[in-house]
């Protein structure tokens, strides 16, 4: 599959990524097909879309009469059917294996042969996501930053039997999105969350131990280090429940006691303070 060849792209989950992953398609014309399980969560993604939409009108980079056109290039629906008219999908279910090889698995055997298949898993080994497919060649890791309309990097990466050409497509993809895509080899945790994860699990230890409040943590690196955000706000709006799973992924790859997600995160997680998304992290939120 060539990237003029690609017309239509399958986003399989409308959440956080999914939603952020179908409005950049839709928004540098492709045609898309936006998969959830239900419709109240392709309602939610959709309100997303609309609302991130009309945020780029607001700073000029889009024109009020383009959010409808764009809101139009996106099909939502529940049918892993609908996905046979995809030349390329990219899956963004939650991170867990077991459901991501199930989702992949059905999506393998309703796509087009030619169809490549992208994960944006944040650590789950693409080499090993792959071959749960019959598509290993035209598998490829396409790993979107948070907030998807905003952040410039996508991390690609190939997985041990990507072929040159889906590799090629992909990256091309990437800048026609208006992205800076970067190649990097399959490891747990890739580059940017092998780097990440660690820096916010020990903000969280230092919470955890008095060290300092989550304010003061943050503000040590937002002053001293010049971070933009602190970690553990950046945490929240991750999610902190994605931050222990991709921990316990470091953890279990390379078997290494330095990416033992710290007890506090496992805690918050537990009390269901996942962060923004519902209302309490290591801060609270309206
Ligand atoms: N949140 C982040 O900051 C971030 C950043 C980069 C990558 N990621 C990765 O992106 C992926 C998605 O994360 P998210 O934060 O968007 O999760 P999310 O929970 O916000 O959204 C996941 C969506 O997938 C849907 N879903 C579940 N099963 C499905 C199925 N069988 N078919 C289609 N949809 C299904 C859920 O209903 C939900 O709407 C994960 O692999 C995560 O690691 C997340």
């Amino acid at each position: 599959m060539t990237t003029e060849l690609i017309k239509t792209v399958g986003v399989l989950g409308a959440g956080t990524m999914g939603n952020g992953i179908a409005h950049v398609f839709a928004r540098a014309g492709f045609r898309v097909i936006l998969r959830d399980v239900e419709k109240r969560f392709l309602d939610r993604g959709l309100e997303t879309i609309n609302k991130n939409l009309e945020r780029e009108v607001k700073k000029g980079k889009l024109s009020e009469d383009d959010v409808p056109v764009v809101v139009a290039r996106i099909k939502p629906t529940t049918e892993m059917a609908a996905l046979a008219e995809a030349d390329f999908v990219v899956e963004a279910v939650p991170e867990q294996l077991e459901l991501k090889v199930r989702v992949l698995k059905e999506a393998d055997a309703a796509l087009k042969p030619g169809t490549i298949l992208a994960s944006n898993t944040s650590s789950i080994s693409i080499t090993q996501l792959a071959a749960q497919t019959s598509r290993p060649e035209r598998f490829i890791g396409m790993h979107f930053m948070n907030p998807v309309p905003v952040m410039e990097l996508v991390e690609v990466i190939r997985g041990l039997a990507t072929s040159d050409e889906t590799f090629h497509a992909t990256m091309i993809l990437c800048e026609g999105l208006g992205k800076k895509p970067v190649a990097v080899n399959d490891a747990p945790g890739f580059v940017s969350n092998r780097v990440l994860m660690p820096l916010i699990n020990e903000a969280a230890f230092c919470v955890m131990e008095g060290v300092a409040t989550p304010e003061s943590v943050d503000a040590v690196m937002e002053l001293g280090m010049n971070h933009p955000m602190g970690p553990l706000e950046l945490a929240d709006f991750i999610g902190l429940d994605v931050c222990v799973e991709i921990l316990d992924v470091l953890h279990k790859g390379f078997g290494d006691p330095k990416y033992r997600a710290c007890p506090l995160l496992r805690k918050y997680v537990a009390a269901g303070w996942l962060g923004r998304k519902s209302g309490r992290g290591f801060y609270k939120y309206a």
